[in-house]
């Protein structure tokens, strides 16, 4: 667990020294060390997916000085991006004493049965809504251990959609509990088909669970003193850059993007399903008619900087990839983190923090100009440099403004 997670100089020690610091402040052991070091077997990925040939690695960082809800907490973060990381660790240290607030709901997804060629879709619906009671009990029985763990389905619900023909839509509302859940959806909404079918007089087609996950949220807020941030002018060019990004798909698809490269990250690194928050995270972003920003930029009455993120977030600290993965459980040892509920609110605050660290640089220096420079880490090792050598390449790189390979290839004497 973190003890401090403000790592001072943590980004420029070697590698192998920031491990070894690992071990105390995080009481990470030299067991865990060995496991994120080995990474996943390839028995291991030979068991978790068809045809396996290989792992595909990912450089897996620390992102330092989050404060949390009054609790500092170190964030692994999976991310081929350079310049993620540091940037979230510099947002997370501007937003100190204070850090960020997160809140989560109940963990509730909800799983759907499509219902088509209904007799009669209102009867059908009035049927179901009848025997509502009932059908959470059943439905229940396919809970798994949901329902001895507090969790498990708490409502049903039936509409009618209009989709060019009339169709039926009955929803279960389960509570995951620290589960993503969508094993257990699947296995509700399925088991359920027979039952559903018989009171509605139709057909069920489609039975899986919504990605939309509108019921399971987090979010998280910050205010950024204005000095510390660079004054007046930068507050004000973040919110202008909201109201950008809240008006124009365009810029709002890279605002939200930007959230992304955090979130993304920090899911990687814990093997929860990428694809099903990114599609949740978008599909909130539409939910008013129009896509948007997700995230909201504001000045407050001292006229500091004040932003807020709100967004499904179905993640799990249990179950699947998340138990299985070595690096995945030496991701929530280091944060340690126990519940979905506090994965969810570290996601969305490290996603708040990650947008602020690409908007303050887009309003003050540009993007480029940090992105180039550790850009210039990789391109130093695209012509095989490594260790001190590489950092000292970079260096030049980045100080002449040229990125070539051939230019470093040139500066190693190769
Ligand atoms: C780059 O990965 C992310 C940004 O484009 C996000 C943004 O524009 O807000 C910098």
């Amino acid at each position: 667990m973190t003890m401090g997670s403000q790592l001072k100089g943590f980004y420029k020690r070697e590698l192998e020294e920031r491990r070894k610091l690992l071990k105390e402040v995080a009481g990470v052991s030299d067991e865990d060390l060995k496991a994120l070091a080995d990474g996943l077997t390839l028995e291991s990925a030979n068991l978790m997916v068809e045809n396996a040939i290989g792992t595909m690695q990912i450089p897996l960082g620390v992102a330092t000085n989050f404060k949390i809800n009054g609790k500092e907490i170190l964030i692994p973060m999976a991310t081929e991006e350079a310049s993620v990381i540091a940037a979230a660790s510099y947002a997370a240290k501007l937003a100190l004493p204070a850090g960020f607030t997160a809140t989560s709901t109940r963990p509730v997804m909800r799983g759907q049965i499509q219902l088509v060629d209904v007799e009669d879709a209102a009867t059908g619906k009035a049927r179901i809504e009848a025997e509502k009671d009932r059908l959470i009990v059943e439905a229940n029985k396919h809970a798994g251990l949901l329902p001895a763990l507090g969790g498990g389905v708490v409502g049903i619900e039936a509409r009618i959609l209009h989709a060019g023909e009339e169709m039926l839509i009955v929803e279960f509302f389960i509570d995951c509990r620290d589960a993503m859940g969508a094993n257990t959806i699947d296995t509700v909404v399925e088991g359920m088909t027979a039952e559903i079918e018989a009171l509605a007089k139709g057909r069920a087609l489609l039975r899986i669970l919504s990605n939309l996950a509108t019921e399971r949220l987090a979010k998280a807020a910050v205010t950024y003193d204005k000095e510390s941030i660079g004054g007046e002018g930068v507050v004000d060019g973040i919110v202008r850059a909201y109201k950008f990004a809240a008006a124009d798909p365009y810029r709002a698809a890279t605002n939200n993007k930007g959230i992304m490269n955090g979130i993304t990250a920090l899911v990687l690194a814990t093997a929860n399903d990428t694809r099903a928050v990114e599609a949740g995270a978008h599909a909130y972003a539409a939910i008013g008619g129009r896509y948007t920003s997700l995230s909201k930029w504001s000045r407050d009455s001292n006229g500091n900087l004040h932003g807020e993120l709100e967004l499904p977030m179905a993640v799990g600290t249990v179950g699947g990839a998340t138990k299985t993965h070595p690096t995945a459980q030496f991701a929530l040892k280091l944060m340690g983190i126990k519940s979905a509920r506090e994965l969810a609110e570290v996601t969305a605050a490290l996603g708040l923090a990650q947008n602020f660290a690409a908007l303050r640089a887009l309003v003050t220096e540009g993007i480029q100009k940090g992105h180039m420079k550790l850009h210039a880490r990789n391109v130093a090792a695209m012509a095989g440099a490594t260790g001190v050598e590489a950092e000292r390449v970079a260096e030049i790189l980045a100080r002449e403004g040229n990125f070539s390979v051939a230019r470093a290839k040139e500066l190693l004497g190769r």
